[in-house]
This record gives C-alpha cells, structure tokens and sequence, in this order.
C-alpha cells in the first residue's frame, strides 16, 4: 500500500466525491442522517481520515489538515442543506394534498347502554317492587337440598333429567352431590323461608343453568321468581297479581288466561299464556294474523310463566306449620320475556355480545 500522505489524499478525494450524490439520494430525515454518519460520525469515513493524520509527516500535516477541514466543513453544510431541502419537500407535499375539512363531524364517543336483559329485568323488578315485593337475591353455586329436596321432589324425581343440571360436587361413596350450579331461582325461596318469618313477599332474579342448547334455550339464562307467603292466601290473589303484572307489562288489552300445570312444589299449580304480542289476535284482523304467525305458532297465546299456591310440604320442609301460612309464587324466565318484547327469534343473539345487534334496542 502506498505511503501515508497518498492514503490521506485518496481517501479525502473519496469522500469528496462521495459526500453529495449520498446526500442527494436521501428521501427522508432518517436517511440523510444515516448517510451524514457514513461520513462524519464517530464511526464515519472522514473521522476515520483524521485520525490517520498522526501518521502524516510534519510538513505536510498544516496543509492536509486544512483541505480535512474544508471537506469536513462542506459535508457539514451539505448536511443541513439536506435538511433543509427534505423540510420544504414535506411541506410542499402537505400543501398539495387534499384540503383539511374542519366542517367534517367529529368521530364521537357514542354512549353504553344497558343490555336488552337487564332492561327488561329491572323492568320486571320495577313492577313487582310497586306491588310491595322486595328484591332477594342468592348464590348461583347453591345446595342440592334447596334447589330440589326442599321444594319438594322426591329423590329420583326426574326432574335432574327435565333439568338437566349441572352439578359442581361429584356422587361419591353411595353419596349424592350436594352443590349444583342453580336450575331455577326457586333456591332463593327456600333461603328466605329459612331466614324469614311470614309475613313477607319477595322476587328474585338472577342467573341460572341448565344442560339445554336450542334456538330457545340457553345453558345459561335468566330468571325472576316471586314468593308471598301470609295466612289466608287465596288462588284469586294469585290471579290478581299475575294479572296487574302482564297488564302492566304488555298493555291492558292483552289477554291472560290460566292453565292448569304440574311443578312439584305448588299445588295447584298453572301456567299463564298472554294473547300472541305479535299477531294480537284479540284486535282487529287478528284471526287472519294469528293464522300465519311464527311466534304463537297460530294458537293466538304465548307460555310465560309458571305458578301456584306452594305445597304443604315446602312449608313443612322449611319449618313453617303448614295449618297456619299459605301463599303463591310464580317464575318466569327474563330472557323469554325480553325476546317477546323486542321480537327477538333466538336466544343467543341476546349473548352474543355483538354491538350491532344490541344497539337496536
Ligand atoms: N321453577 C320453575 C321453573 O324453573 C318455574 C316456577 C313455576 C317457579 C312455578 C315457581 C312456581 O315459583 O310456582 O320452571
């Protein structure tokens, strides 16, 4: 290789020739600073130079280091030309481009709602607490005990097959399992039987679980339950309220009618049908309607609770004398009752969770 003084010099020619075409390529910031490191950072091919000046001799180490220092000087210039060269082309660009228009609407926070269910439960729960019940709630992991053999169905009942339940404590040793995840809220009517003395009168609403999965059924969903319990309760009041409840939850002129039912823990017990809310079938037209309606299937009424006066032998079962206290209780299901409201035709579309569905109520 050749001796220090050529090495310098070729090496300032490079960079000289070097330095402007690199500049000029750059189309962003981050690459003029790139190349300018190429050249004068620490690591850079001009600081590298410099440092070979050592090796220069003496008499001609003032007149190469002056031109070091004038390529050093240019490429310096260079740089913030470069800068600002590539600030003006952002601004040009900006000025060019399709006009801001501050007339556009916002993009706004749009508010949360409450979910169709709950509307629909505090609803329910507004009525009922008119009327002079109060709200009782329970756990949704609860006994065995409470939610079957307190209310009266006989070991072996087929009912943990009609309700197909889902147990959280396994049979073990000969030994049934004792803790389930709810199939009705009726547990809660034990739990306040047991905690309270007649008179009183409650609704419990609230989540709970059975094993059915269909179009109308979900494996979870929700439930409200009534209870009252005084002495001298009467089938009529029964009547009365269930009545006052489905007038003021769906109109006056809607229809009721009892019919009567099987549920191990009231006797008599009923179901109550309401007139079709789709096809009204009692207004004008109503017959054709009714003919061709999905929802009551062309019978005109539509299933929407259970009920009855509760069985001497709940009332034994919690410790109260059943010569003394009588009383009814009702269920019903909320999702069932929120999906006749709004015309909802399946179930999960209420679990979902999907924004657009739910934002149509
Ligand atoms: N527990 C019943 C069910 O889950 C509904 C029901 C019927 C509740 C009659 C009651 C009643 O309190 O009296 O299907």
């Amino acid at each position: 290789m050749s001796d220090p003084v050529t090495r310098f010099e070729q090496g300032l020619a490079r960079v000289t020739d070097a330095f402007g075409p690199a500049f000029a390529e750059a189309h962003d910031e981050q690459d003029l600073r790139a190349a300018n490191a190429r050249f004068a950072g620490p690591q850079g091919e001009l600081t590298a130079l410099m440092k070979t000046m050592r090796e220069v001799p003496g008499d001609r180490r003032r007149e190469l280091g002056k031109s070091a220092n004038a390529v050093k000087q240019a490429v310096a210039e260079a740089f913030e030309l470069g800068l600002t060269r590539l600030a003006q082309a952002a601004r040009d660009a900006e000025l060019s481009a399709p006009a801001l228009d501050p007339t556009l609407p916002g993009r706004g926070v749009r508010p949360g709602r409450l979910h169709a269910i709950t509307r629909v439960r505090h609803e329910l729960v507004d009525i009922f607490a008119s009327l002079g019940f109060d709200v009782a709630e329970g756990p949704e992991v609860d006994l065995y005990d409470y939610n079957f053999d307190k209310l009266g169905f006989p070991p072996d009942h087929p009912a943990t097959d009609m309700q197909d339940t889902f147990f959280v404590t396994r049979e073990e040793d000969g030994e049934p399992a004792t803790s389930l995840l709810r199939a009705h809220t009726s547990t809660v009517q034990v739990r306040e039987m047991l905690r309270r003395e007649p008179p009183f009168a409650i609704i419990s609403p609230g989540a709970v679980y059975r094993r059915d999965d269909d179009a109308t059924h979900s494996p979870m969903f929700f439930q409200i339950e009534g209870l009252l319990v005084d002495q001298d309760v009467s089938f009529s009041e029964l009547m009365g309220v269930l009545t006052l409840f489905v007038k003021r939850l769906l109109g006056d002129d809607v229809p009721v009618r009892f019919r009567p039912s099987y549920f191990p823990f009231v006797e008599p017990g009923g179901e109550v049908d309401v007139g079709c809310t789709l096809c009204r079938p009692w207004a004008d037209g109503g017959a054709e309607r009714s003919a061709a309606c999905g929802v009551c299937k062309g019978t005109g009424w539509l299933e929407v609770l259970g009920c009855g006066m509760v069985h001497p032998v709940v009332f034994e079962n919690v410790g109260y004398d059943p010569e003394k206290v009588t009383g009814f209780a009702f269920g019903m299901g909320i999702d069932r009752i929120a999906m006749l409201r709004y015309g909802v035709p399946n179930i999960k579309l209420l679990y979902e969770n999907d924004i657009r569905f739910l934002s149509g109520f």
